[in-house]
């Protein structure tokens, strides 16, 4: 007899587990299937942010920026440091022991809000009145019935063609978080967020970094302003970034990697390296699925076709996270996760896609909310905008990072806030004003009338609102 549920999630990523726990919350009876084993073979909930994305490469992102500033910048201070040296296994162990306190904190919501975990791989079998039956295989094998479905099966990295990740030289996400010794020599194909974040980890511990961009434009969905800022800053750091290059063969050895390419003069060359990281983008997980039994729809890159209430073509049946459309990021699953279960309850579960912020993690960091310049050019919409550098904030002058600036861009004539585009220190932290902001349609004149603490980073947020009008006090 089939164990019976109000509603089925497969799926333990920041999608999944939070719609299963949201669904619980609303008194439905929910299980969760997730896939995901740790070294030992156990379940290790949080999918790829958890296991191989946000978590993990925060934790290294942090332990090398410590390095860098002991290296760099601790002697600015007065403090001298002698014999400074990276122990990559033990960097390599507190990042774990990181994701394993994410991995068993979630399996405590589980317990907490009554949701069902099932270990294994979920799959559709058929439809039935009212619901569906759903297969699990591997260590907890069952069989489930649902009245309704939540597809969150998240997405993995994408290959070159001809270079399959072998986790050992040709590195996805996986390896380039696992790697145990510092190489001399790093290559990356893609400047997205993945190799600048991978690539800073691993320049900042002292790898020569090169990273090849198919792409004439860095950071092409950015504000231009602080595209420009970014490369400024990452190449001044050292890292390498070729744009406009078409990649050809991936050849591996015993010692290292070389990878054939034709430079944007149309030359052709050969970036020879100890690793390589293809960090190109991420392709929806629905093999094994077995979408096709009940009918369930998909595109031509087998991401499950939604509505923009996350339903999909079949009744009961709804898909959040990276394995649909829309930007790849835990934060936007979890709002569709929470969402999908509030529609299950009649509710008027909502996402704003206008005020879900993008970060990336670098030095400087970069967050940005709503529209930029480009944008409202091409809608050929009247915007003024404001721009305030930390390099007269004077919090970031104690801090030592004045790298950067706050922008703002309001409507010409409401004033209402547009978007806003930070470079610099702690933009993502400061970033969750202007999504505030924007959620409430403040103007920058509301943001320009706040008292913010003195002195702190998010004065210059104040003072970017001030600049739409031209009225900055600091600059
Ligand atoms: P996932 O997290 O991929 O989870 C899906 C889960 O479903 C997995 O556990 C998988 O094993 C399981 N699964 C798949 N198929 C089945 C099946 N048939 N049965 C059972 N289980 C199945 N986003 C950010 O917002 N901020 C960041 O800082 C950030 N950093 C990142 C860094 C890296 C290196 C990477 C790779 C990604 C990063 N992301 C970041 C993106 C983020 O990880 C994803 O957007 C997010 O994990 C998507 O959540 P999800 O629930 O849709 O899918
Ligand atoms: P991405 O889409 O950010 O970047 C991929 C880059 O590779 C692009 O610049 C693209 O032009 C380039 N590219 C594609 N094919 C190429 C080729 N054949 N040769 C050379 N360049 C090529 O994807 P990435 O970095 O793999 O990350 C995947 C997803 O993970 C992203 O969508 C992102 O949303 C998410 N992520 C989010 C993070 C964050 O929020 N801080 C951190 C890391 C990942």
């Amino acid at each position: 007899m089939s164990k019976q549920f109000d509603v089925i999630v497969i799926g333990g990523g920041p999608g999944g587990y939070v719609a299963a726990i949201r669904a619980a919350q609303l008194g439905f009876s929910v299980a969760c299937i997730d896939a995901w084993k740790n070294d030992q073979g156990g379940p290790a909930l949080g999918g790829t942010c958890t296991n191989v994305g946000c978590i993990p490469s925060k934790a290294l992102l942090q332990s090398s920026e410590h390095f860098d500033q002991a290296k760099n910048h601790f002697a600015e201070h007065g403090i001298a440091v002698e014999g400074l040296s990276i122990n990559v296994a033990q960097m390599l162990a507190r990042k774990n022991m990181v994701v394993k306190q994410n991995n068993d904190g979630i399996q405590y919501l589980f317990k907490k809000n009554k949701v069902t975990f099932f270990h294994g791989r979920g799959s559709f079998v058929k439809a039935l009145e009212g619901g569906y039956l759903i297969n699990v295989a591997g260590p907890m094998a069952d069989a489930l019935v649902g009245r309704h479905i939540i597809v969150a099966t998240g997405s993995s990295p994408r290959a070159l063609p001809g270079a399959a990740f072998d986790e050992e030289r040709i590195l996805s996400n996986e390896g380039a978080l696992r790697l145990n010794t510092v190489p001399e020599k790093l290559a990356l194909i893609g400047s997205g967020v993945i190799g600048l974040e991978m690539g800073s980890v691993w320049r900042r511990l002292g790898a020569q970094v090169t990273i090849l961009e198919g792409l004439p434009t860095f950071l092409g969905m950015l504000d231009e302003q602080v595209a420009k800022e970014a490369y400024k800053a990452f190449t001044k750091q050292g890292l390498r970034i070729e744009l406009g290059v078409a990649v050809g063969e991936v050849a591996t050895s015993e010692n290292g990697v070389s990878v054939l390419y034709t430079n944007a003069k149309g030359e052709a060359q050969v970036l020879e390296a100890d690793r390589l990281i293809v960090s190109i983008g991420r392709t929806p997980n629905t093999t094994g699925l077995n979408a096709a039994a009940v009918g369930l729809q998909l595109d031509e890159r087998g991401a499950v076709v939604v509505d923009g209430d996350c339903k999909t073509n079949l009744p009961g049946v709804w898909a959040v996270g990276d394995v649909v459309r829309g930007p790849m990021l835990a934060h936007k699953a979890e709002e569709e996760g929470v969402a999908v279960a509030e529609r299950i309850a009649g509710q008027h579960g909502h996402v704003n896609f206008n005020t879900i912020p993008g970060v990336i993690y670098t030095s400087p960091e970069i967050a940005w909310v709503g529209q930029n310049e480009q944008q409202l050019k091409a809608l050929g919409r009247a915007y003024k905008a404001g721009v305030f550098p930390f390099m007269a904030n004077g919090r970031a002058r104690a801090l030592g990072d004045t790298t950067g600036f706050v922008k703002f861009l309001a409507d010409a004539t409401s004033d209402e806030i547009l978007g806003v585009h930070i470079i610099g220190p702690q933009a993502s932290e400061l970033i969750a004003e202007a999504v505030v902001a924007m959620e409430f349609k403040a103007s920058a004149e509301d943001i320009a009338r706040i008292c913010h603490a003195h002195p702190s980073l998010s004065e210059a947020t104040k003072e970017a609102a001030l600049a739409v009008d031209k009225r900055t006090l600091n600059f």
